[in-house]
């Protein structure tokens, strides 16, 4: 924690998350709540709800929600002490310095020093390519066709031929061996000291949304091994939640964004005018990518090289962008390798084609399907038919279920009648399935186990449910349940939060919880949970009846952890049998 519970609580209580809210969208309000178009994701219709009582926000479209820190963390990007810093200043309240624990104080600085090298290295990698020391390189991005402008955009640099200069250069600046060490720029060993990541590279900066540098791509100039030298991760660099070009991207004013597999490749398509091109960071696409993405935009290209290895990366992304539902297309770059390569050789107006000509995902599935099956052979084009009709059969929208099967009918000479017939009895007898891709390799069954253990979790996120949207309930389990008996780590963390709370204020804040947490994953996560709402009607009968069971649930499985853990210890394991014997007799009334 960086800063004393009480005091974030405060500044909190001081910033009423309408005003903080209301002065980034545009608010509705309604009922007891207000609403808007989720600023996390592209909608017509509001999906997004802020609620004054509660001091949260939800949206269910997207599912992001928190209280006011979460919003600034999720919107400004600001880590946790930044939005705290941030909404101390708003609202007058004055933060000690020395309220910072030094271990806290520590990790801030940490990150704010390794963006400070990060981007004085950049600054220097830039200065050294326009210098003479900078001539071969300078040769090689202009050989690859970049214009000094391109250069300039994307701050590109090379690191010299010396192996420790950047690091003479970064002591001279005053920072200590420490520090260099954490910024991934430099590393240490006995016999030689501190030794750059980089040299005799051209240098891409990577830089985010926020405009921060937080890493490097360094590429060898020809043919050279390895080819690419990635920053690692450090605290401030996540491969798998930032974009290459994504803070030029998010600007652009073309349709939706490009997903490609190379730096070059992005820095290629900006100049030819595709401004909304992006890329990994030398990993396949992550989650975490596309749900960055889809704060941006639902529309996503896929320029993968046009190799195997590119072909199974876009089936891949194809499943991800599925699970977002967004619509996804595919562009094809034969016979060119990359997306560099067309427009080198054939140029904009001709990869602006191909954009216009991209296959919808499935269309393209349904290729890459067809590949696998000699046309000409009526065995396998039958095979080929129905492995076609089971992919359409998992589109769950009747329409476009319709329209696919017609176009895959047209496109591969099928009757029309015979494949839509083949799609329904498909599609019957796979009910329930939820996997949508036939790519997909068998998807693993679930065991029993697995199944007992998901029911326990949802007991206990339910527990907590009720307890924060029915504060006299804390009452009624008195002496029946405790925090401790919450299994899972974050539901234990939260039940043990809301018990203090009740016991100390005679009611819960949920909105408080939520900033004990400091990774903007955790926030989502625990606001989720707290976000849940029983608009039911329910009757006490009923609601008694509910509660008994997931009160018997939470410690029925709490008892059998103690009883493993007592390990034969029979006064204990005594005592918790009798403890099972009145939990099974249990009945609330409410
Ligand atoms: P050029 O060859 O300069 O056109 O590079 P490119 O950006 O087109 O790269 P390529 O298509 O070969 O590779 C795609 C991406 O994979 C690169 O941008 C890197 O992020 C990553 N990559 C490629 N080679 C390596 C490597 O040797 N090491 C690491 N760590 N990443 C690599
Ligand atoms: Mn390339």
């Amino acid at each position: 924690m960086y800063y004393a519970d009480d005091l974030i609580e405060e500044v909190r209580s001081r910033n009423d998350i309408v005003d903080i809210i209301g002065s980034y969208v545009n608010l509705k309000k309604k009922g007891n709540s207000y609403s808007a178009c989720c600023p996390f994701h592209h909608e017509k219709t509001p999906s997004f709800h802020v609620s004054r009582e509660k001091q949260m926000y939800h949206c269910f479209g997207c599912g992001v929600g928190g209280n006011v820190y979460t919003f600034l963390m999720e919107h400004e990007n600001y880590s946790f002490p930044e939005a705290v810093e941030a909404l101390a200043e708003r609202a007058g309240v004055k933060l000690p310095e020395q309220s910072m624990t030094p271990e806290a104080k520590k990790q801030a600085d940490v990150r704010t020093k390794i963006k400070d090298m990060n981007k004085l290295a950049a600054a220097y990698f830039h200065y050294l390519l326009k210098s003479e020391h900078g001539t071969n390189a300078m040769k090689y991005l202009k050989n690859r066709g970049l214009t000094d402008e391109t250069i300039n955009k994307f701050g590109l640099g090379f690191s010299d031929v010396y192996s420790d200069d950047l690091y003479k250069y970064l002591r001279k600046k005053g920072y200590k061996d420490e520090e260099l060490k954490d910024s991934g720029l430099v590393k240490f060993d006995e016999k030689q000291g501190g030794t750059d990541r980089f040299w005799n590279r051209v240098m891409y900066p990577i830089i985010d949304t926020n405009n921060r540098v937080i890493g490097f791509g360094g590429r060898v100039m020809g043919d050279g091994k390895p080819k690419y030298i990635n920053t690692q991760d450090t605290p401030v660099f996540d491969k798998s939640r930032n974009l290459y070009g994504l803070n030029l991207a998010k600007k652009s004013k073309r349709h939706g964004i490009i997903f490609c597999e190379g730096y070059m490749d992005v820095i290629s398509m900006h100049q030819a005018g595709f401004d909304n091109a992006v890329a990994s960071l030398g990993t396949a696409l992550t989650v975490g990518q596309v749900n960055l993405v889809k704060r941006f935009t639902d529309h996503v290209y896929l320029a993968y090289d046009s190799d195997e290895a590119g072909t199974k990366a876009a089936l891949r992304a194809l499943e991800i962008m599925r699970e977002f539902e967004m619509s996804a297309r595919v562009i094809s770059l034969k016979p060119y390798k990359d997306p560099d390569e067309l427009i080198q050789t054939e140029g904009t107006d001709s990869f602006e084609k191909r954009i216009d000509e991209a296959l919808s995902g499935t269309m393209f599935e349904i290729r890459i399907l067809a590949n696998n099956y000699d046309q000409e052979d009526p065995q396998e084009r039958t095979q080929f038919q129905k492995e076609a009709a089971k992919h359409l059969c998992m589109i769950t929208d009747p329409l476009e279920r319709k329209n696919y099967t017609d176009s895959v009918a047209k496109e591969y000479d099928i009757d029309p009648e015979n494949l839509k017939e083949a799609v329904t009895r498909y599609g019957i007898a796979n009910a329930g399935r939820t996997d949508t891709s036939v790519f997909r390799e068998r998807s693993e069954r679930r065991s029993p186990e697995d199944e007992k253990e998901k029911k326990f979790l949802k007991a206990e996120r339910l527990l907590i449910t009720w307890l924060i949207n029915e504060n006299s309930l804390f009452e009624v389990l008195k002496g029946k349940i405790t925090a401790d008996d919450f299994f899972e780590p974050v539901y234990h963390s939260i039940a043990t939060e809301l018990f203090d709370q009740y016991s100390k204020d005679g009611k819960v804040t949920p909105a408080a919880i939520i900033s004990h947490y400091q990774s903007r994953e955790e926030h989502e996560k625990v606001s989720g949970i707290m976000q849940q709402n029983f608009e039911m009607e329910i009757s006490q009968g009923e609601k008694s009846k509910v509660i008994t069971d997931l009160v018997k649930r939470v410690k029925l499985r709490s008892i059998q952890h103690q009883i493993e853990n007592a390990k034969g210890d029979l006064t204990k394991t005594g005592k918790l049998i009798q403890e099972r014997i009145e939990t099974n007799r249990l009945q609330i009334n409410l």
